[in-house]
């Protein structure tokens, strides 16, 4: 008999109640750079997250931001390159937005005080990374992008006494009104106790910017905060979410042996945006012959070559060959990259570096328009945690950053005109759950054996019956508790849309279905939450690589 997922969370009755106009939950470039922009519109703001401010996933981004700010390039370049490597699963119009409001975008983020590296005469220093026709991807620190723009951003915020953060805070649940809009947010104030942590802020909207779900799998290149809290409460409270089955993989995720679990190093795509190639176990490279950009194409082709090869060798990983680079360059160019292999007992410079694909993004998630709403009104959403329909099924290098840029910035152009009088909460029936965060290992490696990389009906579904069984375990409040159900109860959804998606497409790989299907396939999965089951829909939508797209 099928269980199912909790449809929400037991958590307590709130012990204290807050007021807020807005609440943003995450402090990434989405969600600062959504209250940053906020400010002065609205009244007050307030922003949660998890851990402390900076412990998202933006500051592990090495690689950079993209956008068509180069001599030559052109937002047009830019979208093309996009639709291609989404497959066919992009949204036009959405991506559109991204390449045309993004150089914008970036400059403002540089006039804030982020400072992306230059050339010695002065200009952007850009570079490229797989799946880009151009060198349009800007870096700071070298390999350290990620953590120069949480630090510009979160210097802004600090800066910005009008807005309230609370830290280690863990959103609950979304409270919903008579007519199922938002009309608050339970968060859980950690180590405050179990119970009394549990408070209710009453707030007339919300705005997710809560990051991705990589810890989902074992081994994954997110941070430990990952566990897609943001997409599970959004399901629970009656969201639809999209494109879940397209989970990215990054090709050349360091190896550290069989037992290694959590967060990974990652070796930017960088590393061979600057030279760097794939070998086997012979030194062959078997990149080029596989695809016009060879050992620069998009990431799902890499991640695939790379797979198969291991497969073919019986081998747990590849080889990337950088030791031509050489020290100076490595030290200047990659010095965080550098550390950490060494810090892990390779070197770079003078040894081949073991890489294997790893989960990186969620290129779906909380379905919005173009101006971040969700569903649910009141409810918008922003960067990973959102699937505003530029990713399509495999997201374009560095387009992550700029995404939750962009679309935070289009949000607060909206949102201040749309805020509704306070509501109050109506009665919740439903009963509550939690799922035993012991169970939380085996759910990773259900979800990396059977929903990973390569995929097929019978793995799926005998995911589905375990995980299934593993929601059957009942938990004790708290967080250890509350992420397992918020990561079961994304993995179910993800698994649901991956069995039905009987296709190859972008990241999401059948080896039962190995090709692509445009007459049967060419659309998206939305996925809602029904008793505790996740149900997907086929919506279906004309592919988008093909396209001409106007100058
Ligand atoms: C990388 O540096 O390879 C990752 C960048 C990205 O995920 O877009």
């Amino acid at each position: 008999m099928r269980i199912g997922v909790p449809e929400r969370l037991a958590a307590g009755t709130p012990g204290w109640t807050r007021e807020a106009d807005v609440v943003v939950v995450g402090t990434g470039i989405a969600g600062l750079t959504a209250a940053l922009r906020l400010r002065g519109q609205v009244g007050k703001i307030l922003v949660v997250t998890k851990d402390v401010l900076s412990a998202g996933s933006t500051q592990w981004a090495q690689g950079g931001i993209a956008a068509a700010l180069g001599p030559g390039d052109t937002p047009t370049e830019h979208e093309i390159d996009t639709l291609v490597a989404g497959a066919g699963a992009c949204d036009l119009a959405a991506v559109h937005v991204l390449v045309n409001e993004g150089p914008e975008a970036v400059r403002e983020l540089i006039a804030l005080g982020a400072n992306f590296d230059h050339s010695a005469d002065g200009e952007l220093s850009l570079t490229r990374e797989g799946g880009h026709h151009r060198d349009r991807i800007a870096h700071a620190g070298g390999d350290a992008t990620g953590a120069e723009i949480q630090r510009a951003l979160v210097a802004a915020i600090e800066a910005a006494p009008e807005i309230e953060v609370i830290q280690h805070a863990l959103a609950v649940d979304l409270q919903l009104d008579a007519a199922g809009a938002v009309a608050g947010i339970t968060l859980h104030v950690i180590g405050e106790g179990q119970r009394d942590g549990v408070g209710a802020v009453r707030c007339r909207a919300v705005v997710l910017a809560s990051g991705g779900l990589g810890q989902v799998f074992s081994q994954t290149t997110n941070p430990a905060v990952s566990t897609g809290d943001g997409m599970a409460l959004a399901l629970r409270a009656g969201a639809v979410l999209r494109d879940l089955e397209f989970v990215q993989f990054h090709p050349t995720v360091m190896y550290l042996g069989p037992e290694s679990r959590g967060q990974q190093p990652l070796i930017s795509e960088a590393v061979r945006g600057e030279g760097a190639f794939l070998v086997d176990f012979a030194g062959n490279r078997f990149m080029q012959g596989q695809h016009e950009l060879a050992d620069l194409a998009p990431r799902d082709v890499v991640a695939k070559a790379i797979t198969r090869r291991m497969l073919a060798e019986g081998k747990p990983h590849m080889w990337l060959d950088a030791r031509h680079l050489g020290r100076e360059f490595w030290e200047k160019r990659f010095p965080t990259i550098l550390a950490t292999a060494r810090s892990h007992g390779v070197d770079p410079v003078t040894e081949l570096i073991p890489v294997a694909p790893a989960c990186h993004y969620a290129s779906g998630g909380v379905a919005t328009d173009l101006w971040g709403r969700s569903t649910i009104q009141g409810l918008y959403a922003t960067g990973e945690v959102a699937c505003s329909g530029v990713h399509g099924a495999n997201r374009l290098a560095s387009n992550s950053l700029l995404e939750g840029l962009v679309f935070s910035r289009r949000i607060a152009q909206v949102l201040p005109g749309e805020l509704r009088p306070q509501t109050d909460p109506a009665p919740d029936p439903r009963v509550p759950g939690v799922i035993d965060a012991g169970v939380r290992t085996a759910m990773q490696a259900t979800m990396t054996d059977r929903v990973g990389v390569l995929r097929s009906a019978e793995g799926l579904g005998s995911a589905l019956a375990s995980l299934d069984d593993l929601a059957g375990t009942p938990g004790v409040e708290g967080v250890p508790a509350w992420e397992t159900t918020n990561l079961v109860s994304i993995s179910t959804a993800l698994a649901t849309a991956a069995l039905l998606r009987e296709e190859t497409r972008g990241s999401h790989w059948r080896e039962d279905f190995g090709v692509r299907d445009d007459a049967g396939f060419s659309g998206h999965f939305d996925v809602v939450l029904s008793h505790g089951a996740p149900v997907a829909t086929f919506r279906a939508a004309p592919a988008t690589d093909g396209v001409t797209v106007p100058e």
